[in-house]
């Protein structure tokens, strides 16, 4: 199972297990890492579960398709890197991915 490390904004680390197929976010949900709000439940229709992905990583996660791009207008503290964690699929080339969370998902 790939191992994914979130980083909240005051730098507390979690490493989650994710299973293949799974969403980082929901891998994140299980884990009951804070700072992840999920409140859509997925539907990529929230943005509160916005993290972004640390640049050694982002060749590794595929591109964010229209609806995720439209969703991220809405992500606090947008930048380059900013990703919704319910639309990255976890693929056994993300074992070791590290992804930083916003101060707030509002
Ligand atoms: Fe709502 Fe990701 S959980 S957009």
């Amino acid at each position: 199972m790939p191992t994914i490390t979130l980083i909240e904004h005051n730098g507390t680390q979690h490493s989650v297990m994710g299973e293949v197929g799974q969403s980082v976010m929901q891998a994140a949900m299980n884990a009951m890492v804070p700072g992840i709000q999920a409140d859509c439940g997925g539907a990529c229709s929230c943005a509160t579960c916005h993290a972004f992905v640390e640049d050694a990583w982002t060749d590794v996660v595929p591109a964010a398709e229209d609806a995720e791009l439209d969703m991220l207008e809405f992500a606090n503290e947008r930048q380059e890197t900013s990703r919704l964690t319910c639309q990255l699929t976890i693929q056994e080339n993300m074992d070791g991915m590290v992804l930083r969370l916003p101060e707030s998902q509002y």
